[in-house]
């Protein structure tokens, strides 16, 4: 049986996609809210994890285990790290990688040690309907209806791109340009930086269930990012990813 765990990093990056579940029920456990129902008939479980890897690898082996998800599906913000993107684009991660992740010279640096891997890899099918319905929410414009002309226009929002490729996530928040910069040398196909897509992937990998990792970017992770990631969550992602993921379960 199909049952699709969906995970966010904080309350509104999920609001908007509980607001989505039919026969809602609410279950705690381990400080965690999930919420039970289900999207267009398919039994699903939305939560949010809080911030940072621990909290992300927790939420996702719970999903496994106690609501024996077949599935999972981060949504949630970033910060860009590629110059080309802009805030309100969207990011699928490929690939996902720990950038805080350093245990040499016992093993290459980026490496899990003892899993001997660097990167993890979404399910091909998942990123490609992902894929799809973003594009098609894109060309309805329907999120200038959902979101706010004013809203979008505070970031020059006007055509979003959908870009596919390495996401990194580490326990720390990017908000100085060098930081930036530093990760960008290091490890230059990186796309956006976040806190927890990759230590979900890991979890799924382990256990074997697909995933698929989204992000919408809120900021570009500089000297700016304190005041435009405040701003976006506030206003605009809770409603963005749950346009989304509304037309996601179409294409099932
Ligand atoms: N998520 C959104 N913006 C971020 C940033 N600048 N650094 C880390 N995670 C983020």
């Amino acid at each position: 049986k199909r049952t699709i765990g969906i995970m966010g990093a904080m309350p509104e990056e999920i609001e908007g996609v509980v607001a989505l579940l039919t026969n809602c029920t609410k279950l705690s456990m381990g400080k965690r809210t999930y919420f039970l129902g289900q999207i267009n008939g398919i039994d699903t479980i939305v939560v949010f994890s809080r911030w940072g890897k621990v909290a992300a690898a927790t939420t996702a082996t719970t999903l496994i285990h106690e609501f024996k998800i077949t599935e999972l599906l981060f949504t949630g913000v970033a910060g860009a790290i590629n110059a080309d993107l802009k805030i309100g684009d969207i990011v699928l991660g490929k690939r996902l990688i720990q950038h805080d992740m350093d245990a040499r010279p016992l093993m290459p640096q980026y490496e899990i040690p003892l899993l001997s891997q660097t990167y993890f890899e979404s399910d091909t099918t998942d990123l490609g309907r992902a894929a799809k319905a973003i594009n098609t929410v894109f060309e309805n414009k329907s999120l200038h209806a959902v979101i706010g002309y004013k809203e979008l226009m505070e970031f020059n929002i006007t055509q979003p791109r959908l870009v596919i490729g390495d996401i990194a996530s580490g326990d720390q928040f990017f908000s100085r340009t060098e930081q930036k910069q530093a990760l960008n040398t290091q490890l230059p196909n990186v796309l956006c930086v976040e806190m927890e897509g990759a230590p979900v992937a890991q979890v799924c990998y382990e256990y074997e269930v697909p995933f698929i990792i989204m992000r919408t970017i809120s900021d570009t992770a500089d000297d700016k990012s304190h005041i435009d990631f405040p701003f976006f969550i506030k206003n605009i992602s809770s409603k963005y990813a749950a346009e989304i993921i509304k037309n996601i379960y179409e294409q099932f």
